[in-house]
């Protein structure tokens, strides 16, 4: 590394504050408030997040002590027992929200369910009493792997109520991704479907599940339960598999929750690193719950009139935080959708938006920038009035899609909130507050109250404004991941000693490089992996795929360095295009002048190749490493397990 910083290369200056109308009602109105609950929580950690587990959650024994911190472990709520499952749905029946919808499903065939908080309860409870029946014991691991259906979010909380730590494993992994995970996590049951739909046809599981566990790869798991969703054959293994309906009808739906204590482990979930086996991150009960309930409380500005949907898979931390506990925590209702927008309906999600009359709908950039390209008559053709607040996360999102965003789906008037975070973090660290925050677009604003962000050098000194740096969490917050499942030590390295502690000062580095602005607001700039150094200036990839996105043909961009003799590394631009523009030499040339005017010419591509596709993992990011390899001319190293469409890669090296 010549440098210890990035640089940053392009400012953006669009604002969008929150209307007057919208303010007024939002539970957060100004940025005074949200000044005042940042400065309350900065002075006093323990007393901020105190009082609000106080006043959120119900707890079976109160703690003796808020936080326990020894870095880099976290304790939180010392000594209090409580359990989630209880704060999902128990708590919620004594009062009107008993019959309110809790889960909104609709399959991608256009079936559809409604559970409602009572219904929910009783199927959690149900199923619950399945999973002991097979010696499952508080503290044992349960793998889930399943398509976008409620028995998912049922199993979870079913696993959460009894003290069972789940692992869901993403329904789109291959079956040796699935043997990998259980195995690190020691499963002893598996609940998983026949299969699901996405994208017009059927994704078999069960299948998977077998191939996974053939040999008995998996000494661990004893038993198999497979909901029926598809109906497709299958083969049962009589001594093994069982089947969820037969099971659920002579379950008894009394299954009071297990007080757990707040440390106990609530789940793992494996993120991929670009190397070396999967991580399984840790989170815990009693600051996971905590945390996802107020962020998803104040981040989408939670009314009981809402109908909120996050179109993130139950696989993906999202999935965890932002589907199921979150939401239901604070009793609201959320939407659950099977189906991703596929060539027989591109339109599927505005279908969605309008038939329930979404209120709040979070998504991903990969997908804004696929609205995009597909076109505006989609949404144009559905009443989305309903809409009030729009979300976005997974990565950084390119000022022009956000634009897009706002206009075409947000018809200018909702708030869109840009939050940043990872599955390490369990729940949002950088974010708008929707009444208070003005938005900028490209920008996750300001850190939640009660987070304490900063960008610094390698020495952990902090940047000077508008200074590219690391991106870093100085203080322990509720949801912290506590552990790499079996080894602590990975957890040290990974996440406490890329910046050295200072003066007794611990930065938890995230990975990402950002700046933050003459306001005080952070600009994500992607993964520091994947930092260009060209000419000994260190560059982000985000500032110049924005720029290159910012062109009327261009709708996606990934941007890589290519070793060079003279400049260290070139810059080599990765484009797909609007349906109606072509590739040819002159628009590639316009693209480079357009980056040279845009942010200057130390920017400028070397070289761009067209494509159609780029590849990406299974949760919509794009993967640079590979196009690194691609615009090197090498093979194609590391792993390559959580690739979404292996063909995309083939195409590419044909055509590079
Ligand atoms: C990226 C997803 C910019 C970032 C919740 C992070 C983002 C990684 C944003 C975590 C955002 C996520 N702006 N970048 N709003 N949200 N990222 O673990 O690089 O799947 O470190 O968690 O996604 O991804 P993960």
């Amino acid at each position: 590394m010549s440098q210890p910083t990035i640089e940053s290369i392009l400012h953006e200056k669009r604002s969008f504050p929150p209307s007057p109308e919208f303010s007024a009602q939002a539970r957060i109105k100004s940025m005074e408030d949200y000044q005042a609950l940042y400065d309350a929580a900065a002075a006093d950690p323990e007393g901020f997040w105190g009082d609000l587990a106080e006043k959120e959650l119900e707890w079976f024994q109160k703690w003796d002590k808020v936080l326990d911190w020894n870095p880099p472990t976290a304790k939180w709520f010392v000594g209090g027992q409580l359990n989630i499952s209880h704060n999902c749905l128990d708590r919620h029946l004594g009062t009107w929200r008993k019959n309110k919808a809790a889960l909104i499903w609709e399959g991608e065939p256009g079936d559809s369910r409604t559970l409602t908080y009572a219904q929910l309860h009783r199927e959690v409870c149900q199923m619950a009493n399945v999973i002991k029946s097979f010696g499952v014991q508080k503290g044992d691991v349960v793998g889930i792997y399943m398509p976008m259906i409620p028995e998912a979010a049922i199993a979870m909380l079913a696993c959460a109520r009894i003290g069972a730590v789940h692992t869901v494993v993403f329904g789109g992994f291959s079956a040796e991704a699935l043997r990998e995970r259980l195995k690190d996590a020691s499963a002893k049951l598996v609940i998983t479907a026949d299969g699901g739909y996405r994208k017009d046809a059927v994704v078999p599981l069960k299948p998977q599940v077998d191939k996974a566990l053939d040999d008995n790869a998996i000494p661990s798991v004893d038993n198999v339960l497979v909901v029926q969703r598809t109906g497709d054959e299958i083969t049962m293994d009589s001594g093994r598999d069982h089947w969820w309906h037969e099971l659920q009808k002579t379950a008894s739906a009394d299954c009071p929750a297990e007080a757990m204590d707040s440390e106990d482990m609530l789940f793992i979930l494996h993120t991929s690193g670009s190397t070396g086996k999967p991580k399984g991150v840790v989170h815990t009960t009693g600051g996971y719950n905590l945390y996802t309930h107020v962020t998803c409380q104040w981040t989408f500005d939670l009314q009981d009139t809402d109908v909120y949907w996050c179109t993130a898979d139950v696989g993906w931390i999202t999935g965890h935080s932002y589907i199921v506990y979150g939401p239901l925590s604070n009793g609201a209702t959320t939407v659950m959708y099977e189906g991703v927008p596929r060539p027989s309906n591109p339109g599927c999600f505005w279908d969605v938006v309008e038939k329930y009359g979404v209120t709040i709908f979070y998504t991903a950039p990969t997908a804004i920038r696929a609205f995009m390209k597909a076109g505006e008559r989609h949404p144009k053709s559905r009443n989305l009035s309903s809409l009030r607040i729009l979300g976005t996360v997974g990565e950084p999102i390119n000022p022009e899609a956000w634009v897009w965003y706002h206009r075409v789906i947000g018809g200018e008037r909702c708030p869109i909130v840009d939050t940043w975070w990872q599955t390490e973090t369990g729940g949002f660290m950088l974010t708008p507050l929707p009444g208070a925050t003005a938005t900028k677009p490209g920008s996750a604003t300001r850190p939640f109250p009660g987070i304490l962000a900063d960008v610094v050098d390698l020495e952990g000194n902090p940047v000077e404004a508008n200074q590219g740096g690391y991106l870093v969490i100085k203080h322990p917050w509720p949801s912290m991941m506590r552990t790499v499942y079996g080894d602590f030590d990975r957890f040290r390295r990974s996440y406490w000693e890329n910046i050295p502690p200072k003066d007794g000062q611990h930065f938890y580095f995230a990975g990402d490089g950002a700046r933050k602005d003459e306001d005080g607001y952070f600009w994500v700039m992607g993964r520091v992996d994947d930092v260009i150094s060209v000419s000994g200036h260190r560059l982000g990839t985000m500032e110049i795929e924005s720029a290159l996105v910012s062109h009327p043909a261009v709708t996606e961009a990934a941007v890589v360095g290519k070793p060079d003799e003279l400049r260290g590394e070139s810059i080599v631009a990765f484009v797909s295009l609007e349906s109606e523009h072509d590739p040819s030499e002159e628009l590639a040339k316009a693209l480079k002048q357009h980056v040279v005017e845009d942010i200057g010419a130390i920017a400028r591509p070397q070289e761009i190749r067209f494509t159609d596709d780029l590849p990406k993992t299974r949760s919509g990011k794009i993967m640079r490493r590979l196009l690194r390899n691609l615009a090197a001319g090498e093979e194609i190293s590391g792993d390559t397990s959580t690739l979404q469409d292996r063909s995309v890669l083939d195409k590419l090296r044909g055509g590079a």
